[in-house]
């Protein structure tokens, strides 16, 4: 008699087993995937912090200073300026010009700073900021500038040139004779 022969049932287990086996091995290639992987972003976190160090310690390097205007300004030669007044506009500052005698007078409002404008008359300065006055030696005619223009230093550079020193204050009598 023959005997039929039935497979043996699976065992439960042993699948779920192998198919965890299954999931959890790993292939060389995944493995050198992963460590590559790993590489790439440790670079890229190293290389972000180096940058941001260095860029940090660049910066300690070079002054956070704001180095302004000179005070300090170089004009052409004498015979360049015509008797009277003449308004360097980018230097604020009146140069006045009475036969080889120079002076200069700062145009620069002693309010807030504004810019003062040569009278029409050509005989004192008015301010459009606020309507101070001054007479043509810089004193005040009318507020709010709480004080004179002041008189400017005048000296000749060694190549000859006119230089006003709007740092330095004069009276109004000390004049640049050429
Ligand atoms: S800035 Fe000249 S009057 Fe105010």
């Amino acid at each position: 008699m023959s005997q039929k022969q039935y497979p043996l049932p699976r065992d439960p287990n042993e699948n779920t087993t192998q198919r965890r086996e299954a999931k959890t091995s790993v292939s060389p290639s995944d493995v050198d995937r992963r460590t590559f992987l790993t590489w790439v972003a440790g670079g890229v976190v190293s290389t972000g912090t180096l940058l941001t160090m260095g860029t940090g310690a660049l910066r300690l390097l070079i002054p956070n200073v704001h180095y302004g205007e000179s005070p300090r300004v170089l004009l052409d030669p004498p015979g360049h300026y015509p008797v009277g007044v003449t308004y360097l506009d980018k230097h604020r500052v009146y140069l006045i010009r009475k036969g080889d005698q120079f002076r200069a007078l700062s145009g620069r409002c002693t309010h807030l700073g504004c810019a003062v404008n040569l009278d029409a008359s050509g005989r004192g300065f008015h301010c459009p900021c606020h309507g101070s006055r001054f007479d043509e030696q810089g004193e005040v005619l009318r507020g709010p500038a709480p004080r004179p223009l002041p008189w400017l230093w005048v000296e000749l550079a060694v190549d000859g040139r006119l230089v006003v020193d709007r740092s330095r204050e004069v009276s109004e009598s000390e004049h640049l004779q050429v």
